[in-house]
């Protein structure tokens, strides 16, 4: 470890290089690390190892077959308790190479985008293996999505496949997914090949086919499409604090040097090693840390179908004895719930397999964090909290396992490779003990290359605020011992129960319910889910707002995860002389907070404050 620092403090690039030599299977070895910087970004988007050719899925799986044909990559634990599936590496090498042939033959050729709408079963791991075989890229929607946000991606990605399957089961509960990519196809879709999970009757046109029935008779054999190192493997759309959910593009090689680096650094990997993200796939964590990182590092990755209190809070605890799972990796929102259950539901089951526990995704709060390193890792299992993005495609800052940390909340160190600084509002660097926004100095090889099919909006959300660095829209705090505590999100996007969303897309959906004139969403402080929805409401004139209406609304037009906790209805929003909300006063007020509402010269109509006051 400590040599790896050493290196990676004189030059990034001979690290970064000799590391995705190292790690990945190249067809051609590059001979090059980074080309590009963040002040020449708007011209040309960076590049990373770009005289390379490869293809991922001879790293995650081909590569396997010398030395561990035969060991669980895929262990698949479904709704049920018990329910189990194993997929060896050699296994999977037949089902890629077979769903490549299938997709290949449904004319899916290096470039074209497919949209994989599912839930955790795993034909949806085989499916994005499948398409990055193939050189296609692939646009994972988590399965929560409604049809008008899938329509969106579809249209976004340009995408003529769509994979899905008849029916998803999560927490003993039926998700209609064939019937949603029904209700949001649009005539440039081609094909819809659908997994059949359940058997349940679908409805059926002439473009849609059984992925069974062309993935069974596909040849088990498929010479992988080597590419560039810079083509496009993904694009995961996210939300950022204006307009559309932007899709951002994550390339081959540097995405997965930087996925295997970190996932072996961070858990300490070992061989032997029964690894489990209960993330869904849907989200970046699940394709860093359940499929990518772990494949690449020849692990046995657990896919869990399933919710963490079906059929009881115990289950993940359940998971653990009876995989005896070594490395868990979980979401804050989660063990807040699980926190406060019955510690029985931790202490029923053996947990000694323990060795690596983390968190991810929302700053985790002390007791919680309590909860999890003193009960359920029994005090002697290294917890990591590890802060990253969408956009940094792995993680950047956390502790570093066997290293132990003593700090409750606390991110820690960024990984060796990963410079940070924090930053005044005026973008001067705050030096030693201090708070101010948390940007990245430097290119790591993880990072988004771009948005789709719009470059110009990638540099001006991540390069116009600080010149020279990535601008990453969190706060954070630097102690005394330089380490580094994340206090959230200082833009418009609010994280409810780990779920990533932009206060616009619930204004845009709000906006459409009936009745409703203006609207304005916050996020404030919310016990379980971390942060919840807040919505101020202006009626049109003589309507009655229904609670009811607005969450349809939002379930249309987001999602079944997008719902308000919480609505006022007000005569206005606090705005300035030139019209634009003042947000940090309806964040105050939301929070609870009367007194602290800053300066309110600059309101076009202050007494407005004080019917805002009366109406919380
Ligand atoms: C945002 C990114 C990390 C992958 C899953 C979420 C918040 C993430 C932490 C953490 C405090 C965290 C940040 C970040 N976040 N991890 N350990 N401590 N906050 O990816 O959907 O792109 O969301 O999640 O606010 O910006 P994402």
């Amino acid at each position: 470890m400590l040599q790896i620092e050493t290196r990676s403090e004189q030059s990034t690039n001979p690290f970064w290089l000799e590391l995705a030599r190292e790690r990945l299977r190249w067809r051609r070895e590059p001979t090059r690390g980074l080309v590009g910087s963040f002040d020449s970004i708007a011209e040309r988007p960076l590049s990373w190892f770009g005289d390379g050719e490869l293809n991922v899925t001879e790293t995650c799986v081909d590569r396997h077959l010398a030395h561990r044909p035969d060991k669980v990559a895929i262990l698949w634990e479904g709704d049920t308790p018990g329910d189990v599936r194993r997929i060896s590496y050699r296994g999977l090498h037949r089902e890629v190479c077979r769903a490549a042939n299938a997709l290949r033959s449904l004319g899916v050729q290096q470039g074209d985008r497919v949209i994989l709408y599912m839930g955790m079963v795993p034909e949806l791991a085989i499916a994005m293996l499948a398409c990055a075989r193939l050189g296609a890229v692939h646009s994972v929607v988590f399965g929560g999505f409604s049809a008008d946000a899938l329509r969106d991606r579809i249209v976004d990605s340009g995408a003529r496949v769509v994979i899905t399957q008849d029916v998803s089961m999560r927490g003993g509960k039926r998700v209609p997914l064939k019937a949603t990519v029904d209700a949001a196809l649009t005539d440039a879709v081609e094909h819809v090949v659908v997994v059949k999970r359940t058997g349940d009757t679908v409805a059926w046109s002439t473009r849609d086919v059984w992925w069974h029935t062309i993935v069974d008779a596909a040849d088990a054999e498929h010479e992988a499409v080597a590419v560039s190192a810079d083509h496009p493997l993904f694009i995961l759309y996210t939300s950022g604090s204006t307009g559309r959910p932007k899709g951002l593009v994550h390339a081959c090689a540097g995405y997965l040097a930087y996925a295997s680096y970190t996932h072996a650094t961070v858990f300490d990997l070992q061989e032997s090693d029964v690894y489990a993200c209960v993330a869904d796939i849907g989200w970046i964590t699940g394709h860093s840390y359940i499929v990518y990182g772990p494949l690449a590092n020849g692990a046995t990755t657990l896919m869990f179908e399933s919710t963490p209190s079906y059929p009881d809070p115990g289950r993940y605890w359940e998971m653990v004895q009876r995989h005896r799972i070594s490395i868990f990796y979980g979401a804050p929102t989660a063990l807040r719930t699980l926190a406060a259950e019955d510690v029985d539901h931790v202490r029923r089951y053996d947990r000694s397999s323990l060795r690596v526990i983390g968190s991810v995704g929302e700053p985790i709060d002390p007791d919680s964090w309590r909860w999890y390193h003193d009960i359920v890792g029994e005090g002697r299992c290294t917890l990591v909290d590890t802060w990253w993005q969408t956009e940094t495609g792995g993680i950047a800052i956390s502790a570093v396992a066997p290293a132990r940390t003593t700090k409750p909340g606390c991110a820690t160190r960024p990984l060796p490779g990963i410079q940070v600084s924090l930053r005044g509002t005026d973008g001067a660097r705050v030096h030693g003990e201090g708070e101010g926004q948390l940007c990245i100095d430097r290119p790591w090889p993880g990072q988004a290359r771009t948005v789709w099919r719009d470059h110009e909006r990638f540099v001006s959300t991540y390069f116009s605020q600080i010149p020279g660095a990535y601008f990453t829209g969190d706060g954070a705090r630097r102690d005394l011992d330089g380490d580094y505590w994340i206090t959230g999100r200082i833009d418009d996007v609010i994280n409810v129960a780990g779920h990533r969303m932009g206060t616009a897309e619930f204004e845009a959906a709000l906006n459409a319910a009936p009745g409703v004139a203006e609207v304005a969403v916050v996020g404030y402080p919310h016990p379980r889910k971390g942060q919840g929805v807040f919505a101020y409401v202006v009626p049109e004139r003589g309507a009655t707002i229904d609670g009811a209406l607005l969450d349809a609304s939002c379930r249309a037009s987001i999602g079944a995860h997008a719902k308000v906790d919480s609505f006022r209805i007000v005569p206005g929003l606090p705005k300035t002389r030139s019209g634009k909300v003042m947000r940090r006063i309806l964040r105050k007020l939301a929070e609870g907070d009367q007194e602290n509402l800053g300066d309110l010269s600059t309101l076009s109509d202050p007494s407005l404050v004080d019917a805002l006051k009366a109406a919380i």
